[in-house]
């Protein structure tokens, strides 16, 4: 392989490492129990933050999900008497519920 593209990769590869914003992952979390599955870290990539998405029905909470997404943004809507609420932030750790 090229030496110079490997020195330009490594370069990117350790300002990446540094700057990316870490987000909670889990897949699938009910009520007040714990994550019960896909629970982790992950490193939001270029365009992505960290979301925590709430789904209420009948103002009691449901299930949260929690990932780094890609052009997040904070919405709200009703669908068939559930909430939706996502939730986008940048801090490391921030989409906690
Ligand atoms: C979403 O809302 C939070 C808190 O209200 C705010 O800090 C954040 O910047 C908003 N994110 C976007 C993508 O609008
Ligand atoms: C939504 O809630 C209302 C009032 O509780 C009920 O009458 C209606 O059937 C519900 N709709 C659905 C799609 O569950």
């Amino acid at each position: 392989m090229d030496k110079r593209f490997l020195l330009v990769f490594s370069l990117f590869c350790c300002i990446e490492a540094v700057t990316l914003l870490k987000c909670i992952t889990c897949h699938l979390r009910m009520k007040s129990d714990r994550c019960r599955r896909g629970y982790g870290v992950c490193l939001a990539q270029r365009d992505e933050s960290c979301m925590l998405l709430r789904i209420y029905k009948d103002y009691a909470l449901q299930l949260s999900y929690m990932v780094c997404q890609r052009f997040c943004r904070n919405l709200t809507f009703t669908f068939s008497n559930r909430t939706y609420i996502h939730h986008c932030c940048e801090a490391d750790y921030c989409n906690k519920r």
